[in-house]
């Protein structure tokens, strides 16, 4: 045994570590699932085998939900939004009006954690209770920094239903919550792209599913992942005109800058959810105006981003078309990225599930690339 005043051994030189690495994980599997299969090659995406086009046809989010968390395919299954205790109004109300709904969120879904017994193993009453309380907790803090009352659940209404009449007071028109109920449905889960494997990573821990979901909107938030569709508009509007589409594009290329709304790690081909959401954004009757712009701008942008990047297919991503519906359904651009993450609550707690069923500490390792073993500088 080393005695405490005996000199430290010689360092060693480590020995190369020539493991593969795949910067990003890109293509690296972490994990399984029966939850969803994103085929980025062929452009098709299932949840528990059914195809994402079906489901928006003819499911709902809550059937949706209940498919992901159980393997049943009910198609009357019902999901209103949930309560909201009292801490976590007194939280929310706490927050700057300034503050982004996405931060709001993530602390709101952290206070709801520390208020609730949440016992491991995570179980499906507890992924409803917290998908049907964020719904709730984003539209209360909209009214709060709006300065108005929050309103509560009406348990006789749909989840999607129910978020609109929280935000606004006013019952949603039946096209209107359909349209969201689509993007709902479209955003549910999406394999192990960021914010999910954020939760199962935490969830690995036996750590408990607020905290997993807290997580996960805290990955959401990056401009990357889930940020992207209020940079949709945002692109649009400086885009301004067919016209000047083109010459607007590329000079936003030549900045070194990236096309919002397009390119995937996974697909190669057209993002299925896009596909979906282009006919749900074509058929809304309060649809924004510059839908047409925005159909006119792909066009040119995918174009264009083919002939800069041959080797690399960058094609529309679920984003893109995300912009008009969310904007048609009478949402702010800044609360998208929320939007989304109310959305994606049904996979990510699924995943929850799935990775406390079988268990094991997710913990990759890391090559050092630093300096070699030395001694410290003396004095
Ligand atoms: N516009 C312009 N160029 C792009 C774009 C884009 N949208 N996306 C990728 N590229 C280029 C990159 O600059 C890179 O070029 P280089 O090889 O010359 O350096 C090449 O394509 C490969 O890009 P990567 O960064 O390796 O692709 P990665 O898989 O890491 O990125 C991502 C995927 C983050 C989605 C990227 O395509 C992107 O930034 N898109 C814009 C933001 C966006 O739409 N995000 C929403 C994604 S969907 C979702 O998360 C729900």
């Amino acid at each position: 045994m080393t005695q405490p005043d005996s000199p430290a051994p010689a360092a060693t030189a480590a020995p190369a570590d020539d493991r593969p690495y795949s910067p990003g994980l890109e293509g690296v599997l972490a994990g399984e699932t029966a939850l969803g299969r994103v085929d980025g090659a062929n452009g098709r995406l299932i949840y528990r085998g059914y195809r994402i086009g079906d489901l928006v046809e003819r499911g709902s989010y809550a059937a949706v939900a209940n498919l992901l968390w159980t393997g049943e395919w009910d198609p009357r299954h019902r999901l209103p939004t949930g309560p909201i205790p009292g801490r976590v109004i007194d939280v929310l109300r706490a927050l700057p009006t300034s503050a982004k709904p996405m931060d709001a969120l993530r602390t709101a879904v952290s206070a709801w954690g520390a208020t609730q017994d949440l016992l491991w193993p995570p179980t499906v009453e507890q992924a409803r209770a917290l998908t049907s309380f964020s719904p709730s907790a984003l539209a209360a803090f909209v009214r709060i920094r709006e300065g108005k009352a929050p309103i509560e659940p009406d348990p006789s209404l749909g989840l999607v239903e129910g978020f609109l009449y929280q935000l606004t007071g006013q019952p949603a028109d039946p096209g209107t919550s359909r349209a969201l109920d689509a993007y709902f449905i479209v955003g549910a889960e999406h394999g192990f792209n960021a914010s999910t494997f954020t939760a199962r990573v935490i969830t690995s821990t036996r750590s408990d599913i607020a905290s997993a979901v807290a997580g996960a909107i805290g990955t959401m938030k990056g401009p990357l992942h889930g940020g992207a569709p209020s940079e949709v508009v945002d692109q649009l509007a400086q885009v301004g005109s067919v016209e000047h589409a083109e010459q607007w594009l590329r000079e936003a290329l030549d900045r070194g800058e990236r096309l919002m709304g397009f390119g995937h790690r996974v697909y190669r081909a057209y993002d299925p959810r896009a596909a979906a959401l282009r006919k749900v954004a074509e058929a809304m009757e309060h649809r924004p105006d510059w839908l047409e712009l925005a159909i006119a701008v792909e066009d040119v942008a995918l174009r264009i981003l083919a002939e800069k990047h041959p080797d690399r297919a960058l094609k529309t991503n679920v984003e893109y078309y995300a912009a008009p519906v969310l904007q048609g359904v009478g949402l702010s651009p800044d609360l998208f990225p929320a939007t989304f993450s109310l959305a994606r609550h049904a996979g990510w707690t699924a995943h929850v599930l799935e990775q406390a069923a079988d268990n094991r500490l997710i913990r990759p390792d890391v090559r050092y690339i630093g300096p070699a073993e030395r001694d410290l500088p003396v004095g």
